[in-house]
């Protein structure tokens, strides 16, 4: 038998605003500036209190940015690669001399654990270390040529200056990601970081700028911009902009993809995921418990990656969700800045009003909540959601399953055999991650292979969630096709030039054509 949802610690003692700030001033200044101002530029909002600490200094015009970049990438893109790579090797210093202050602002802005606000910086320094290597393995193939005397070779050439888009949730590693290959590249990178999350991204900037000085890099190769849809359009319409990589939701790219394919530009686009879990008949019960709390609860239910559908083997279920319900009913949820928490708000009341709304339409839909699903009371908070992760057992047929809800609300649907397992999880319009839990090599290797998962991320025996950065990162379908981070991403930041060199002193045509 299956419990009941259980009511668990139902009011959090939270931090003033004034102990809020503090953490935001010294570490700002920290980070090379005081960044945290009282004026009208951007507001810095903490979804800890759901309140604003203050704001950031205004930032410069996209037009500004764009000139700034486009004058940076004349010198810039006849800098040889490694030396560009030292650019990036003195950047991922600074993140690792300033993590710790980085990694609380991020808290802060997003609401994370401490210390996943930490592994979100030991992200960009991975990635910065990646780059590096990268910046001396920026190579093209050499192709036999049908004619003699000639050679064929694919030359990688800088591409132009970058546009990123970043979300809320990944505040700073996703932009990480493509800024530390498109400089190495050879590319300015301007950036428009989610509207929630300004403060981390002006900290970014300073120590990214500060990089740049220290070993004499244009100053034009890291800008920030700011503002919400119409700036992401103007970004989307800027011809000068070589390529824009957006991370957000599905009808976020929807609104950009075709902007950008209308003037020709490059998308790199990492939008919604629906992303599941099968749990095969074989499975191991304690890695399912832990993999599948971390991935669903986790991050209060908000990365890109986040599992959202349990695909549990009928013979399995009763047990799976009974093992899941106790482990949910001891989230500590509450101030992430504090050590023992594991659960903190989502960002803000209007997300959470989704995932409330979203359990009442699963319910509609015959579902059964068994975790979570309530509101925990903050009190002197009012805008500031926390909420209890929840679980709910859905019938097969469920439509609402079909959509990201983007917080801790994860679905459970029952199969009886891998083929349906594998159909439930690629029947949805999203396409980003998914896992399989499973001893058996069969079960595994047919998820993993072509009549298995659709998505662009397949794992075993972990959730979907928590990437490394040495794997190309994105999904297909709805999730937009993009691939960023780690193995061969970076060719999306450069354009594939052929050249064939005659060395002879004949003209012998391809094809054999003879002409006069
Ligand atoms: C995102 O949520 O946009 O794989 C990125 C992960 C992280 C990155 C998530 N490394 O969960």
């Amino acid at each position: 038998m299956l419990s009941a949802p259980t009511e668990v610690a139902t009011v959090l003692q939270l931090p003033s605003i004034s102990d809020l700030v503090a953490v935001a001033r010294p570490t700002a200044a920290a980070l090379g500036a005081e960044l945290l101002v009282a004026g009208t530029g951007p507001a810095v909002r903490t979804p800890i209190l759901g309140v604003d600490l203050g704001s950031i200094a205004p930032t410069v015009t996209l037009d500004a940015a764009v000139e700034a970049a486009t004058d940076a990438f004349r010198g810039w893109r006849s800098v040889p690669a490694p030396v560009r790579g030292a650019l990036v090797r003195r950047l991922g210093e600074l993140l690792r001399e300033h993590k710790s202050e980085l990694a609380a602002i991020v808290s802060l802005e997003t609401g994370k654990i401490r210390s996943e606000g930490l592994g979100e910086v030991q992200e960009m320094i991975d990635i910065c270390e990646f780059a590096v290597g990268l910046s001396r393995q920026l190579y093209g193939l050499t192709i036999a040529s049908e004619r003699p005397d000639h050679r064929l070779a694919e030359n990688w050439l800088p591409l132009g200056p970058v546009g990123v888009i970043s979300a809320f949730n990944f505040p700073v590693a996703v932009w990480s990601w493509n800024a530390a290959l498109a400089v190495v590249c050879g590319n300015p990178v301007i950036w428009k970081p989610s509207e929630k999350a300004v403060l981390s991204a002006a900290a970014t900037t300073a120590l990214a700028r500060r990089a740049a000085r220290e070993v004499g890099a244009p100053d034009g190769l890291f800008t920030l911009v700011t503002g919400g849809p119409d700036v992401a359009s103007a970004m989307a319409d800027h011809r000068a902009l070589a390529l824009v990589s957006a991370t957000g939701s599905t009808a976020m790219g929807a609104a950009l993809a075709p902007r950008i394919a209308a003037r020709f530009g490059r998308a790199l686009l990492e939008l919604g995921g629906n992303n599941a879990a099968v749990i095969a008949p074989s499975a191991d019960i304690d890695l399912v418990v832990r993999g599948v709390t971390f991935a669903a609860a986790g991050t209060a239910g908000q990365r890109c990656t986040t599992l959202r559908r349990l695909i549990v083997h009928r013979s399995r279920r009763d047990e799976v969700l009974e093992r899941l319900v106790r482990a949910y009913s001891s989230l500590p949820i509450g101030n992430p800045l504090d050590s023992g928490t594991l659960v903190g708000p989502v960002i803000d009341t209007a997300s959470g009003g989704r995932v409330l709304a979203a359990i009442e339409v699963a319910a509609a839909e015959g579902g059964e909540l068994l975790a979570g699903g309530v509101e925990v009371a903050a009190p002197g908070a009012p805008d500031a959601c926390y909420l209890q992760p929840a679980i709910v057992a859905v019938p097969g047929q469920s439509e609402i399953v079909r959509t990201e809800t983007f917080g801790p609300l994860l679905y459970c649907l029952t199969y009886d055999d891998l083929e349906e397992a594998i159909a439930l999880n690629n029947g949805v319009p999203q396409g980003l991650a998914s896992s399989i839990f499973t001893t058996d090599l069969r079960d595994a290797e047919r998820f993993c292979g072509p009549a298995g998962s659709d998505c662009g991320i397949t794992n075993v025996n972990i959730g979907p969630s928590g990437a490394e950065i040495g794997g190309a990162f994105g999904g297909e379908k709805a999730t937009g096709g993009g691939r960023e981070s780690g193995s061969d991403a970076w060719k999306t930041y450069m354009r594939r030039a052929t050249a064939t060199v005659n060395y002879g002193n004949d003209l012998p045509l391809a094809q054999g054509v003879s002409f006069g």
